[in-house]
């Protein structure tokens, strides 16, 4: 084939790599523990199933969904913003369906930005906004996530001439990959830049109900002023074990809801009504699941971190989501220490870098597997020499 710059310019996603590995080493008999993907273990709670069965059956469903979603799922989004948050949301204009978060967060460059604007994106991050600003033309300016800065980028190092031309800043808290967590003074210096400088701001809140049981996580959508300007993406995936369920949604500013609903509509038709009508469900009555994984996860990092940290190994005590970030001994290359993990110990996790250049010296655990599978694989690594 002819080369095609916008596809040879993106990585191969890794987590599709770490299939291919999975594959041929299951083929040769290892038992492999995947510390990889975030990607929860358990199942979507039976009450959301059980619905699930009822709402497939409504023929009503069986149709287009319309294109922003239904409306019970961003009426209960904004109840959801209500409760939890205190933030009052108008469902017809601020909330939107997506399939996935990760869909609506690929499509973000292509609605709010032209080829050739700078957009602000976080590095070490999610790989899905690097690759989506590529794919939309965009110039990538890196926000660097920093041990010493708490994960949290310096908005106060952005170079003025770098905001003027900016159309979008991307932020993720509770963050992916290091388990860093926001509070809302940064919240607020955030929302005060994108104002000041007309800059879309944007926190991807996938995590937003996983977290440390004692941690109270704040919205963007908390910040006076943040609706001006901002939006707040946010998934069923992780806090309801829903990631195979394919939804999401984004809330906040009406304008850029709008605009990313006009990319979307060539893109894809939303996402199975039944399964937003589920999703509703999820939001409004599934606090007890997230509590209860919360504690699970609560376990699970309390067994890595004590077995990481006796292997003399240094833990970011991280509060968010369900990753544990560490740094590899020292004397490897991130790369070589995840191979070596891979091919002596059959556990699979993931480089820091993976994630941007600057994870290089880090990698990241997810506690996504059975807790027996997780003391397995730490046990394994312990036995390494390193
Ligand atoms: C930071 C972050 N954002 C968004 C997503 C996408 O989630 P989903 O598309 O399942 O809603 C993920 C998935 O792992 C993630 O880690």
């Amino acid at each position: 084939l002819k080369i095609v710059n916008r596809t040879s310019k993106i990585p191969i996603y890794i987590f599709s790599k770490f299939d291919e590995i999975k594959k041929s080493l299951s083929e040769k008999g290892v038992k492999v523990i995947d510390l990889g993907i975030g990607d929860p273990d358990m199942a979507t709670p039976e009450f959301i199933v059980e619905a699930m069965c009822r709402y497939i059956r409504n023929k009503e469903n069986h149709k287009y969904p319309p294109y922003s979603g239904i409306d019970d799922f961003k009426k209960s989004v904004a109840e959801y913003y209500y409760k939890n948050y205190n933030v009052e949301l108008d469902y017809k204009t601020e909330v939107a369906a997506l399939v996935g978060s990760k869909e609506g967060l690929a499509h973000l460059f292509l609605a709010l930005g032209d080829a050739g604007d700078y957009v602000l994106i976080p590095d070490p991050a999610y790989p899905v906004y690097h690759a989506s600003a590529i794919i939309a033309g965009c110039s990538i300016y890196k926000m660097p996530l920093t041990e010493s800065n708490n994960y949290l980028p310096n908005i106060d190092n952005i170079y003025p001439d770098v905001a003027k031309k900016a159309k979008v800043l991307v932020v993720n808290y509770p963050n992916n990959p290091t388990g860093a967590v926001a509070d809302s003074d940064f919240f607020e210096k955030l929302v005060g830049f994108g104002n000041k400088n007309n800059v879309v701001i944007v926190n991807d809140g996938a995590y937003i109900d996983i977290h440390s049981s004692e941690e109270k996580i704040p919205s963007l959508l908390q910040t006076p002023g943040s609706k001006n300007i901002g939006v707040e993406f946010g998934s069923l995936s992780k806090s309801f074990n829903m990631t195979g369920w394919r939804l999401g949604y984004v809330a906040g500013n009406k304008d850029v809801i709008s605009k990313l609903i006009r990319i979307k509509t060539y893109f894809d038709s939303g996402q199975f009504a039944a399964i937003q009508q589920a999703g509703a469900l999820a939001l409004r009555e599934g606090k007890e699941t997230i509590d209860s994984l919360n504690k699970l996860y609560d376990h699970r990092r309390a067994i890595a971190v004590e077995k990481l940290q006796g292997k003399g190994l240094k833990v970011y005590e991280s509060k968010g989501a369900f990753y544990i970030w560490f740094r590899i001994p020292s004397g490897y290359k991130t790369v070589e220490f995840v191979s070596l993990v891979l091919e002596k110990t059959g556990v699979i996790i993931t480089p820091g870098n993976a994630f941007g250049s600057f994870g290089e010296g880090y990698c990241r655990i997810s506690l996504t597997v059975g807790t027996k599978d997780l003391e397995e694989a730490m046990n394994r690594i312990l036995e390494l020499k390193f």
